[in-house]
């Protein structure tokens, strides 16, 4: 008799500066593969807009552009991984930002038998950052993210998903506020690079091209470590 294969579900990490185009890839990744996108910078809007206590201390932090506390991020995050659905295998995005956050992720997988499989980090230059961020908006309904210049709906005003015609901006998409969010990055986050690739499970991916190049590589990658 066959012995069963048991496999353990996929956990991929997507890196990159503000506006590299994360929420983008892990929302087309979710589709081609069932996984489950984790945005801490939704699961955050979602406190803010709720009211909760997180959502109150994390609304100026977020305005201002600087990293929310390791404490209210890691313990949204671990509710969120506590989730049923997240058995067919999560996309992190924009978690870990921090080493305390990356050593956090790795007791929370390790509790559970889990591991990263791939962590990629999406490479571009600052200079695209504030022309990609000014320039988008997300469906009031479904959330499908979209682009003044690089990616408008078929039907001018409608979502290409779920056919709504009310869009929405973010607060921290401003000049100022993408200044001190690329720091925060520099500092903060770009260090997890140097992490992931001394934990074996960095991959690197070029970013600065066309939104369907870039996912073809992202594909090409998780399809290779599965
Ligand atoms: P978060 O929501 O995570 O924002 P972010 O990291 O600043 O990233 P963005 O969502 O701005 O960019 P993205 O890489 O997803 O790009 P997108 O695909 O939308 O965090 C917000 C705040 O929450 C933080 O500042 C912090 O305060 C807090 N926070 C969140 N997580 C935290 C954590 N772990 N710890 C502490 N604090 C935390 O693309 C951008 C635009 O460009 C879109 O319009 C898109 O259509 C377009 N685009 C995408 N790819 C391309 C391409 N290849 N070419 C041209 N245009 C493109």
């Amino acid at each position: 008799m066959e012995a069963s294969v048991q496999t353990r579900p996929a956990v991929l990490i997507l890196l990159g500066p503000p506006g590299a185009g994360k929420g983008t890839q892990a929302r087309m990744l979710e589709e081609k593969f069932g996984l489950v996108q984790l945005s801490t910078g939704d699961l955050l809007r979602a406190a803010v807009a709720a009211g909760t206590e997180a959502g109150r201390q994390a609304k100026a932090v977020m305005e201002a552009g600087e990293l929310v506390s390791d404490e209210i991020v890691i313990a949204i995050l671990r509710d969120r991984l506590a989730a049923e659905d997240t058995a067919r295998g999560v996309i992190l995005d924009g978690f870990p930002r921090t080493t305390v956050q990356a050593q956090a992720l790795d007791r929370l997988l390790e509790e559970s038998g889990q591991e990263i499989n791939a962590a990629i980090s999406l490479e571009v230059e600052d200079a695209a950052m504030v022309t990609r961020i000014s320039g988008r908006y997300t469906c009031g309904t479904c959330g499908e993210g979209y682009h003044d210049s690089f990616k408008q709906p078929a039907e001018a005003g409608v979502c290409d998903k779920c056919g709504s015609t009310g869009f929405k901006r973010r607060a921290d998409d401003n000049a100022e506020t993408v200044a001190s969010r690329l720091e925060a990055y520099h500092a903060q986050t770009a260090p997890l690079i140097a992490y992931y690739d001394s934990h074996g499970v960095l991959k690197r991916v070029d970013a600065m091209g066309e939104i369907g190049a870039i996912a073809a590589s992202l594909e090409e990658i998780v399809a290779g470590v599965r």
